[in-house]
Parts: structure tokens; sequence; C-alpha cells
């Protein structure tokens, strides 16, 4: 069973929220086993979201801050996510490294605040077109990986879910070759093993992430070690996502 989850990036309206779940709704009565689900809103639609939706999907934010409270002008916390009952929230989108300055160390402060207070961090990792054109995919998303998990205690590794997305692949249509994700993620397995134990690198759960829709998820959900999908645009959709979600409780 795969895990497939919707980043709405700066998209939708409350209006658009409610016309998406009455949709969804519809259509998700008809899948016999949904896989796990989950949709990054807008940070403030966060509680409307939460209400909006059943238990069965998880509503997440799509950054937190790694502080408690202070003077932190425009951002959320990661207690105010507890305080709201919001499981979680993506971390290191590569549009926040690209656009608002987010770091590796960052990265990893928002990680540990989250998964220290019981929360997900959907942490995300991915070569941009120059990297992966110089051949240096593996070794761009290998150490954004151990930087994001310096210091997480083995015990908290099961709230954290990894997502590959190569950046050439984000919002461009340009979709990756499955086998391609499927050998990579394998090899950050493989090296992640003496990092944070055989176990622990078995069981993270890694998706993928990059023009995923319903036509191409059959072709990365079959992969065994790709876990789910984190979807943007098709995502927006509520048909579309049912489907994925249909299509990841298949396998
Ligand atoms: P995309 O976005 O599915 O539109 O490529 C994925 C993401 O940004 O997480």
């Amino acid at each position: 069973m795969k895990l497939v989850l919707a980043n709405w990036k700066m998209y939708k309206n409350l209006e658009e929220i409610n016309s998406f779940e009455k949709e969804f709704k519809k259509n998700l009565k008809n899948v016999d086993s949904p896989c796990s689900h989950g949709v990054a809103v807008p940070s403030i639609y966060l509680i409307q979201a939460k209400k909006i939706f059943n238990e069965q999907t998880k509503i997440y934010a799509q950054d937190v801050f790694f502080k408690k409270e202070g003077a932190y002008t425009g951002n959320i916390s990661y207690s105010m996510l507890l305080d709201t009952g919001i499981c979680g929230s993506i971390i290191g989108h590569s549009e926040r490294r690209q656009m608002f300055n987010e770091t590796d160390e960052t990265v990893n402060l928002k990680t540990i605040s989250l998964v220290e207070n019981n929360l997900e961090a959907i942490v995300c990792v991915g070569e941009t077109l120059k990297e992966y054109e110089s051949g240096k995919s593996f070794e761009v998303v290998f150490n954004q990986t151990i930087n994001a998990l310096k210091n997480v205690s083995s015990k908290h590794l099961s709230k954290i879910v990894l997502a590959y997305e190569p950046v050439w692949a984000i919002g461009t249509g340009k979709v990756a070759n499955a086998i391609d994700i499927n050998q990579m993620i394998k090899k950050l397995r493989t090296k992640l093993n003496s990092i944070i134990g055989e176990l622990q690198s078995k069981n993270l759960k890694i998706l993928y992430g990059g023009s995923v829709k319903s036509e191409n998820a059959d072709e990365f959900f079959k992969q065994e070690n790709i876990d789910g999908a984190l979807v943007g645009s098709a995502a927006l959709n509520p048909i579309e996502f049912v489907k994925l979600i249909e299509i990841g409780g298949k396998y």
C-alpha cells in the first residue's frame, strides 16, 4: 500500500477547498481500498481544511518554523500545528530552497522540531537540472538527506517521510524514468544502512515527486523502493487525486 500526498502549494481559496472535498468524497466512495493519503494546504486554511475533510485524509502544512514561539513575523511554529491538530508539515520543498533561502541546516532544525513533538516531517530532497546533467544527482540527494537527518534520534525516524523530487521534474511535465528513480532510492537506502541502521533504512518511507499523474502513477508505484508520491498539479483536481489514491491502494 502506497502513500499519496498532495501538495497544493499556493493554490485554492476556501470555496475551492469546499468544492474539492465534495467531489473528492463522492469519488473516493467508489474506491475499494484507498491508500493512506494527505493534503498539504496553505497555512491560512489549515484549521478549516481539518474540519472540511474527514479523518481519513491527513492535513499537512507546507512549511513550519523550528522555534516554539517568538518574534518571527510571518512564521507558524510546530507548537501551533500541535495545538490545531495538524499532523505535520512538508519541509525543504525545492521551491522553498530556491526562493525562500531554505538551507540544509534549517531543514534539519525544522525536521527535528517536528519529530521531537510527535509530528510528521515530509522532507523533500532533489537535484537541480544542472546537477543532474553534471552527474551529481546521487551526491546531492545523499548529502541533503544526511543533513536533514542529522541528530534525529532513531526512535523518531518513523515520523519522517522522505520525498525525492528531482527539481527538473517538478511542475515541468518532464517525468523522470521510474526505473532510474527506483535505482536512485535503492542506492540511497543502501548508503543509509550504515548511518541510520539497516532496519530503519528499509522502513524509511521514500516517495517520488515530480509530474506524477494517474497516467504514470502505476509505473512508479510498481517499483519496490518507491513508497508513494508527493503530487503537485495533478492533485489540484479531486478526480485525479482519487485516481492516484486508488492506484496507490493496489500495491
Ligand atoms: P508536480 O509538483 O507534481 O506539479 O510536479 C510536485 C511537487 O512540487 O511536490
